[in-house]
C-alpha cells in the first residue's frame, strides 16, 4: 500500500524507511487504526478508509498537534515525523497519551534516527494535555 499511496496517489507523507514493519515511518490509519503501510498489500484495503498524514491535515485534525511539534522543536531531519504524527494522533484520540508510559508504549513502533524522542514526547504530551490533539 505504501507504494500505491506514494507513487499512484501522490501522497508522499508516508515514508519508506525499513519497508519491513520496523520503523513506523510509513504509518497511516486503516479504518481508523494505525498500520505500517509497507506491510499492507494494496488489494487488502479495497473498500477500506485509508487516512494519511495529508488526510489528517486536510480534515483539520492536526492543527494543534503540528503546532506542538513546532513549538517543542520536535523535528530534526523530519523523515520520521509524518509517521510519528499519525501514530500520535491515534494515541491521543484513543486516550493512550494521558501518561508518559502509555505514550512511550504507543509510540514504541516509531523510530527517530536523530534521537529526538524527548522533544517528540514533550510535543505529544503538550498536545494531549491541551485536549486539542485528537478529534
Ligand atoms: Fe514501513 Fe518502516 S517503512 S515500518
Amino acid at each position: 500500500m505504501l507504494r500505491l499511496l506514494r507513487e499512484d496517489a501522490g501522497l508522499t507523507g508516508a515514508k519508506p524507511g525499513c519497508e519491513a514493519g520496523e520503523c513506523g515511518a510509513c504509518t497511516v490509519l486503516l479504518d481508523g487504526q494505525p498500520v505500517t503501510s509497507c506491510l499492507v498489500l494494496a488489494g487488502q484495503v479495497d473498500g477500506s478508509e485509508v487516512m494519511t498524514v495529508e488526510g489528517l491535515e486536510r480534515h483539520g485534525k492536526l492543527k494543534h498537534l503540528k503546532h506542538a511539534f513546532a513549538d517543542e522543536g520536535a523535528v530534526q531531519c523530519g523523515y520520521c515525523i509524518p509517521g510519528f504524527v499519525v501514530m500520535s494522533y491515534a494515541a491521543i484520540r484513543d486516550g493512550k497519551a494521558s501518561d508518559i508510559d502509555g505514550l512511550k508504549k504507543a509510540l514504541e513502533g516509531n523510530i527517530c534516527r536523530c534521537g529526538g524522542y524527548p522533544k517528540i514526547l514533550a510535543a505529544v504530551t503538550a498536545s494531549a494535555e491541551s485536549g486539542k490533539g485528537g478529534p
